[in-house]
């Protein structure tokens, strides 16, 4: 990650603790981080992107060649997040597309390797199974927040967990939250 970026997220990272802004922070930051550097994939999609921290972190730690993009549903929020990956020195690694996720993921063309999760509780499962057929074998998906809305993404977690084999799935707790992170088999 370059410095431009890193300066970025530690701006952000004290501005979003001050004002309690939910993104996902420097912990489960740590652990996507290990996941791009073990997996390094190349085509990334966020669902959620609010401020563009998760971007920032994403965009930063992929591999030279890798582009990620960011489906926001609040116009104002999605170029607030284009305008956050300027100033960290990412703008061109990353696409920001606004609009519901459930609308927009059907018409997004080609493949991916990386997903992070993080926008209505409710709706994750439908955004997996909207993305299953664009994900590559051993496609890395994050889900954050698996443990505060335990109960909205259930039927998420029983997808991931009980697939009949097609996904490696395991839960990383934070002691006051969770994300559960699944790897789609080959
Ligand atoms: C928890 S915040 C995302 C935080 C961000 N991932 C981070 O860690 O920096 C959730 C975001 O999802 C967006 N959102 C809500 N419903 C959505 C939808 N149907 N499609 C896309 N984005 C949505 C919200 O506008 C909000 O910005």
């Amino acid at each position: 990650m370059t410095k431009r970026a890193r300066r970025m997220l530690a701006l952000m990272d004290r501005a979003t603790t001050l004002w309690h802004i939910p993104v996902v922070g420097r912990a489960k930051g740590r652990v996507i981080r290990r996941l791009l550097e073990r997996h390094r994939p190349t085509r990334a999609i966020e669902i959620g992107s609010l401020l563009g921290y998760s971007a920032i972190l994403i965009a930063g730690a992929l591999p030279p060649r890798g582009r990620l993009t960011c489906v926001e549903s609040n116009p104002y929020l999605a170029k607030f997040v284009k305008s956050n990956l300027e100033v960290a020195g990412l703008g061109r690694r990353v696409k920001v597309v606004g609009g519901d996720a459930l609308r927009v993921l059907p018409l997004l063309s080609g493949r991916f390797d990386f997903v992070f999760i993080d926008a209505v509780k409710e709706d994750y499962l439908d955004y997996l199974r909207q993305l299953e057929p664009k994900l590559v074998p051993g496609a890395v998906v994050v889900a954050d927040n698996t443990g505060v809305f335990r109960r909205d993404v259930a039927p998420y977690l029983e997808h991931v967990r009980a697939s009949a084999g097609r996904w490696e799935s395991r839960e990383h707790d934070f002691g006051d939250d969770a994300m559960e992170v699944s790897i789609l088999r080959g």
